[in-house]
């Protein structure tokens, strides 16, 4: 039988390559599109390591309008897309916001300008960042406000709209945006993984650098906050468990009787953690002990935040079956991998 044809755009990052290998083992055929801004050409051959399939690739901008639209009619019969393609720092988009506003709403743009005129599927990478920090926990998708507290964050949040837009225009078309709690983790093989430039924002890569003696101590921003240790909540989902939400999105058509074609879903573990929980669970884990110093609050961190996942379980029949020890478990061995290996 011929294999459905998916466009992943950003196909290479760290959560784009996860799901690559999950719809190669699904059955799917990816085509990655990515320009290498923020990964290596190297992920590719890390992926053939673990499928045994080398996914066709094309290295552009895919801000670059007259580009995709060349390269989507000689794709004609993609089924759907995966659109991850996007800058992704936070602190950046507040110091550069038109870096930011330009490439995540050109690119979609020129995506979705490209495929005007096809039925087709699209998955969307959103983030709980749109809910900022909400009044109510866990957050679902129905009541929260959105209120995103940055211009990588707004662009989440308008990206969300325009595709409502497009969704409410075009009846043919199908979008399903994933709202993203904290991806962590790496394919249990250890063979791809998040690849942070410079020096790591996130938490977890962070963490991973430290214990494996290329960063210094971890500074715990703040423990002071309201919550159980005084440190901020997260919901950190193995970006396995995430990958695989994608290829359930894929398969998703629609709730019985409602005619809705643009959905939201949150995608989490519904759990949070402190962070000083998930350093005790990764020095737990992994029996390595970590150095970490207790600072400042971070500016514009949200205290805490974790999902209602419930509509993901019902409706996309999608559940996260990964907890925080393989999260921690997984980093720790894909740091580990990368000390002998180079990913160019
Ligand atoms: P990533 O940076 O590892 O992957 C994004 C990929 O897109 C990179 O390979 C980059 O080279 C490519 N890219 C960016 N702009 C491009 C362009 N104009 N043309 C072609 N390729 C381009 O990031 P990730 O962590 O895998 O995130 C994927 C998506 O998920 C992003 O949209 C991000 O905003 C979203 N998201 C990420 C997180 C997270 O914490 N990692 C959380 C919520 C949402
Ligand atoms: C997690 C927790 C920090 C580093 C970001 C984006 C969000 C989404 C996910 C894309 C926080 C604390 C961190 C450190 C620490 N991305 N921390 N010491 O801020 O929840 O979310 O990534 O959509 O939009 O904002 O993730 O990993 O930076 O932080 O104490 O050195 O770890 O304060 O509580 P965050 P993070």
């Amino acid at each position: 039988m011929k294999k459905a044809k998916v466009l992943v755009t950003g196909g290479l990052g760290y959560i784009g390559s996860h799901t690559v290998v999950e719809l190669l083992k699904a059955n799917y055929q990816p085509i990655i599109v990515d320009n290498l801004s923020n990964s290596k050409l190297g992920m590719l051959k890390q992926i053939e390591a673990i499928t045994g399939v080398k996914p066709d690739f094309y290295n552009f901008d895919l801000c670059d309008e007259k580009l995709v639209a060349e390269f989507v009619a000689g794709e004609k019969d993609l089924d759907s897309v995966i659109h991850f393609a996007a800058y992704k720092a936070v602190g950046e988009s507040v110091a550069e916001p038109l870096k930011y506003y330009r490439n995540n709403f050109n690119s979609l743009l020129s995506v979705l300008k490209a495929l005007e005129e096809r039925q087709l599927k699209l998955v969307f990478s959103s983030s709980c960042t749109v809910y900022g920090q909400p009044d109510s926990l866990p957050v679902n998708e129905f009541e929260a406000v959105k209120q995103a507290e940055s211009p990588y964050g707004n662009t989440k949040q308008v990206a969300e709209e325009i595709l409502q837009d497009i969704a409410r225009a075009d009846k043919s078309k199908k979008v399903i945006s994933l709202r993203y709690f904290n991806p962590v983790g790496a394919h249990e093989s250890a063979l791809i993984g998040e690849l942070p430039l410079g020096i790591p924002q996130n938490l977890v890569p962070f963490v991973t650098q430290s214990a494996i003696g290329i960063r210094g101590p971890i500074t715990v921003f703040g423990d002071d906050y309201n919550t159980r240790d005084g440190s901020c909540i997260r919901d950190y989902i193995h970006v396995v468990d995430l990958a695989m939400a994608h290829v359930a999105a894929l398969k998703f058509e629609g709730k019985d009787g409602a005619n809705q074609n643009f959905n939201t879903f949150n995608v989490g573990t519904g759990k949070g953690y402190t962070v000083l929980e998930l350093i005790k669970a990764f020095e737990k884990t992994t029996g390595v002990n970590l150095n970490y110093k207790i600072g400042a609050r971070r500016a514009g961190d949200i205290e805490q935040i974790w999902g209602d996942v419930t509509k993901a379980q019902k409706e996309l029949n999608w559940e996260a079956q990964l907890g925080i020890d393989e999260m921690m478990k997984s980093a720790w061995a894909w740091e580990q991998y990368l000390q002998n290996h180079q990913i160019d």
